[in-house]
């Protein structure tokens, strides 16, 4: 395996660029006997969601290494691209990867802005797309297609999951508070039906600008609101700041804050005793006991010397489910059919237990609930046991 790492768009060349996902008169990169498989991992290394992207990308590039640098009998060369989380820049970072760079395949991104320029270019040019985060709903609703592949989540999901575990606590009126853009309102759908699902009401929404930190007039609102709890979505860089400025506002026991796992994945450490028993729902957490995931744990570990989470089990997983297609078409991703037949029929073997994809390409998978202790999401329960995502609108047609 090798890796490059290949130039995003500047500001200056979007200008020059326009709208369109694809030049015409490009091609799908020749199949040359021998020639690396190219693999395009166009994912935020800087901004509010950088770390999120290097755990991705560390997991996916162990899970090469374990493979000896080879998937399907074919080279991997693994082409890095920054994205910043910027849906402005995503278009002219596709056309790069795939125009420029030559991609063969698709591994991205964690942002659900950004990932519809992916999505759009694996349904316009067939290009394989395994999405390692990013929660869009349109990707496995009604833009699915038989290229485009999660190893992730629908915002959906997880939210859900805390909505109901909260109401079965016998939690009657919540509120939701989130950034304003796709992951956030479809996460706060998630949380309104978990919470209806069992009997309680989402009351109200609060809605700040992506990747804003500025909390404060939100906050200030919470006590006016009178609900028991109140359920968020935010990550990475924008995570640790929210978490810490509830507790100091003097909320966190006043109002319960739970949320869908973001909230305090990967991020414990530096939000220290603010998120001390932040209750979380997720497809991931601390002290799952299973082998397979202590061994994950530590190889991840030994070899990028930085903590795994969910984004590196997602990531790890995209490389898995990549080798499954593979292996199956001998490296050869024009194979299309046979390459879709067999990641659809793949049961992945995953650190958070093992996983299938439902009928439009994401996990079916357990939500567990999760309690922040001592710098651990430690799991306390199972939320949803094997929560698929409704997929409404997916046509998929024959591949
Ligand atoms: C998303 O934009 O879909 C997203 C970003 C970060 C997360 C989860 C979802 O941790």
């Amino acid at each position: 395996m090798t890796t490059i790492t290949t130039r995003g768009a500047s500001r200056r060349g979007l200008l020059a660029a326009g709208g369109a996902v694809l030049a015409s008169g490009l091609t799908r990169p020749a199949i040359a006997q021998g020639a690396p498989l190219k693999v395009g991992l166009m994912l935020p290394f800087s901004g509010t969601f950088a770390a999120l992207g290097e755990n991705i990308a560390g997991a996916f590039e162990m899970l090469l290494a374990e493979k000896g640098g080879r998937l399907g009998g074919r080279a991997v060369q693994v082409v890095r691209l920054d994205d910043e989380s910027d849906p402005s820049k995503a278009v002219q970072n596709v056309n790069r990867l795939i125009g420029r760079d030559r991609v063969d395949a698709l591994v991205g991104t964690v942002h659900s802005g950004v990932v519809m320029a992916l999505v759009q270019a694996s349904r316009e040019r067939g290009t394989p797309l395994i999405i390692p985060n990013a929660g869009n709903a349109s990707a496995t609703r009604d833009l699915c297609a038989p290229t485009i592949f999660r190893t992730s989540f629908t915002n959906w999901q997880p939210a859900y999951g805390m909505g109901l575990a909260l109401a079965r606590q016998g939690v009657k009126r919540a509120a939701w508070i989130t950034w304003d853009y796709a992951a956030g309102n479809e996460a706060g759908e998630g949380f309104r039906d978990g919470l209806r699902a069992g009997g309680a009401e989402l009351v109200r929404e609060l809605k700040l600008p992506f990747p804003e930190t500025n909390f404060q007039p939100l906050l200030a609102q919470i006590p006016g609101l009178n609900v028991e709890a109140v359920g968020s979505f935010f990550a990475g860089g924008g995570a640790v700041q929210f978490v810490r400025e509830y507790a100091s506002a003097g909320l966190r026991d006043r109002v319960p804050l739970v949320g869908s796992g973001f909230l305090t994945e990967g991020t414990l450490q530096a939000q220290g005793a603010a998120a001390e028993g932040v209750r979380t729902a997720l497809h991931y957490g601390d002290g799952l006991d299973n082998a397979r995931d202590r061994a994950f744990r530590a190889a991840f570990q030994e070899r990028t010397r930085r903590t795994a989470d969910v984004y590196a089990v997602q990531g790890y997983d995209a490389g898995q489910l990549l080798s499954v297609g593979l292996e199956a078409v001998k490296g050869d991703v024009s194979a299309e059919r046979e390459l879709v037949a067999a990641m659809e029929r793949a049961r992945i073997d995953s650190p958070r237990g093992a996983f299938t994809l439902s009928p439009s390409h994401n996990p079916v998978q357990n939500i567990y609930l999760r309690e922040a202790k001592g710098g651990q999401n430690v799991v306390v329960g199972v939320a949803a046991e094997a929560l698929a995502d409704p997929g409404t609108g997916c046509r998929m047609r024959a591949g």
